[in-house]
């Protein structure tokens, strides 16, 4: 018997409840949301010639057999690099693009080349540009003629005759000479709301999907960068895209298991795009700012405390860059930038997964500015990463002396651990700071462990601890599973939310728990019992109810993790239900089950049922998750 209690428990439940992380591991940004489909597109990597091949020149000096590429380097330039490549044989010279573990490529679907040309002598007529597939036959040809003198920007339209998920684009050219190039870019048409030079669409439909709350970005430990030199600066991933310096992915090494040595970041997304997604998914944006500590798992480096101000500057002008107005100096390049109204920004993180005194430190000159200027903006600080460790707990007693806003709480745990934590935010003191749980997954084998699988074992648990955080409103309000994407051929970390290849993605498991979580947040949480006892973990179940106030209904979120199905009498108090009933079931034939581009096994499944005055009777499957609307 379980009791539900429809008197009120003024425990809202915020808007930004479920929300998602984003971070460019795993090939997220470049190789996967960034629908760009040329690596290293204009010749920035440290190793300039990555993802680029030359099959016909065969040493670096002249090559009178065909041509050959050299590196032109301008130091006063951002993007510092451009290719000069001479052509001594036009029928020989071939220059490909291998794209990011190839190029992914639709039948019927149309596709925008760039590059920037500047004809330097000779007497190079034509541009050929081909998309071959994976044995080398041409899918799609375009020609370009080229104008005299100068840099100019080139544009082609491909129409492949087929799909393809490792295509190459391959130039040649049209007599012998010499050109320089840069920008060589490739987009698909099609990208989410068709802006040009995008983002994939089928990945943002994903996140769209999930009505997330908000948007937490760049990242993640990318925030911090190895070095305080390699952090994610937001001012160098504005204005025009081909004037964005590119930087080594903080995950280029990755993991010892992972080495994926050609992960660059380009930053086509970057800040403004970060904005304008947040906005397009109606979510609040949530940046997060390197507080002068590079990454603790890395060099560790420290900014020196007399140093910090340009760190604290980049702080006070984002806001300015997503609020102020067009005569403001940071609102005016948004404005440029084509949005010409406040992003509206309300949170700003300060720091991710630092901890310890070198944090509080830092952390109180953010907090002293960015109030000062701005106090309605909310500051997320962080706790470090693993739960309940020794800095974990210093971090905690110190932001709450300083009356920090919402702490931002990481774990990577085991199924297990999710399961028993259930119960963790009760015990959490109701007039600290508020829980921003920002990162989390269950690990089926361990963190960081390269066969760590999304099963339902994993979704299950984490659905079973989420039951628990929404019953603690009051406290938590805000959580985010991560990391969010992942490409099959280019991860460093597992497990994902989303995996996706060249051509499609996938939903895992525990993104149907998330989405169900979401969709269904509800606006104020109710008081479901079991002899008086919120459920975490009583008889292997799990159970939160909430109020809906948009259609006046109520939530009920069931997790059974037993192997037996449960059958269960849900007794109403306080309230007068509705007589419709929506259950929804997300189960799986086996703990082991996984989804697959293939096959999404476990997916929610919804029936329809009516509801008759007195107790609900419902039967829970065996390990499922089962949410009940009623209305
Ligand atoms: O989500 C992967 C990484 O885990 C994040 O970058 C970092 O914040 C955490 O350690």
């Amino acid at each position: 018997f379980l009791d539900l209690d429809g008197a009120s428990t003024n425990i809202k439940i915020q808007p930004t409840m479920y929300g998602i992380f984003f971070e460019d591991i795993n090939f997220a940004a470049d190789g996967g949301l960034y629908a760009e489909l040329i690596k290293n597109r204009s010749f920035e990597f440290d190793e300039p010639l990555t993802g680029w091949k030359q099959p016909n020149t065969k040493t670096l000096s002249p090559n009178l057999d065909s041509g050959f590429l050299t590196i032109i380097t301008d130091k006063s330039k951002t993007n510092k690099n451009y290719a000069r490549i001479t052509v001594w044989n036009d029928k020989s010279y071939l220059l490909e693009n291998e794209g990011f573990r190839g190029i992914g490529l639709h039948q019927g679907e149309k596709y925008d080349l760039s590059f920037n040309l500047e004809n330097v002598s000779g007497n190079i007529s034509a541009v050929n540009t081909n998309l071959i597939d994976e044995n080398g036959t041409v899918i799609s040809s375009v020609s370009t003629i080229i104008k005299g003198g100068g840099w100019q920007k080139y544009n082609a339209v491909f129409a492949p005759s087929k799909t393809v998920e490792k295509a190459r684009l391959q130039i040649t050219f049209t007599g012998k000479g010499i050109v320089n190039m840069d920008m060589i870019s490739l987009f698909p048409q099609d990208t989410w709301k068709g802006r040009k030079g995008g983002l994939r669409k089928d990945l943002v439909q994903k996140l769209y999907d999930l009505q997330p709350g908000f948007l937490r970005f760049p990242g993640g430990c990318i925030v911090e960068g190895r070095t305080l030199a390699e952090r994610y600066q937001w001012k160098k991933t504005i204005g025009k895209v081909e004037d964005r310096e590119n930087l080594i992915n903080k995950w280029n090494n990755g993991f010892a298991h992972r080495l994926t040595p050609d992960y660059w970041q380009s930053f086509g997304l970057g800040f403004f795009e970060y904005f304008q997604l947040a906005e397009d998914l109606g979510a609040e944006p949530l940046p997060i700012l390197s507080c002068g500590m590079a990454c603790q798992f890395n060099t560790a480096e420290l900014v020196k405390m007399e140093d910090l101000d340009p760190y604290v500057q980049d702080a006070l002008d984002l806001i300015e860059f997503a609020n102020g107005d067009s005569n403001t100096k940071w609102g005016k390049i948004r404005t440029e930038m084509g949005h010409p109204l406040s992003f509206n920004m309300k949170f700003i993180g300060v720091g991710n997964e630092q901890w310890g005194a070198d944090y509080i430190e830092r952390y109180k000159v953010f907090e002293k500015a960015i109030h000062a200027k701005y106090p309605d903006i909310k500051i997320i600080s962080g706790s470090g990463p693993s739960p309940d460790g020794e800095f974990f707990d210093y971090g905690w007693k110190e932001l709450k002396k300083l009356n920090a806003q919402i702490v931002d709480e990481h774990y990577y745990n085991s199924p297990e651990w999710f399961m028993k934590n259930a119960g963790r935010y009760d015990k959490y003191d109701r007039s600290g700071p508020k829980v921003f749980a920002g990162e989390y997954a269950a690990q089926s084998v361990g963190v960081v462990k390269p066969d760590n699988k999304n099963n339902w074992l994993t979704a299950l648990s984490e659905a079973a601890f989420m039951t628990g955080l929404e019953r603690n409103a009051d406290v938590v309000y805000m959580t985010s599973y991560a990391p969010l994407f992942a490409h099959a051929e280019g991860w460093q970390w597992t497990p994902d939310l989303i995996w996706f290849n060249n051509l499609k993605s996938y939903a895992t498991p525990n993104y149907y728990v998330q989405k169900l979580f979401s969709n269904n947040r509800g606006t104020e949480v109710l008081n479901i019992t079991e002899n008086g006892k919120p459920l975490t973990g009583q008889d292997d179940l799990y159970a939160t109810a909430v109020k809906d106030e948009s259609n006046k209904g109520i939530i009920i979120k069931i997790v059974n993790t037993d192997s037996g199905s449960k059958s269960l009498a849900i007794n109403p108090k306080n309230i007068s239900l509705g007589k419709n009933l929506t259950k929804i079931i997300l189960t799986a034939p086996q703990l082991s089950t996984e989804n697959s581009f293939e096959n999404e096994v476990i997916q929610p499944k919804e029936e329809t049922l009516s509801l008759k005055k007195g107790n609900i009777k419902i039967d829970i499957p065996a390990q499922s998750l089962v949410i009940l609307k009623i209305n």
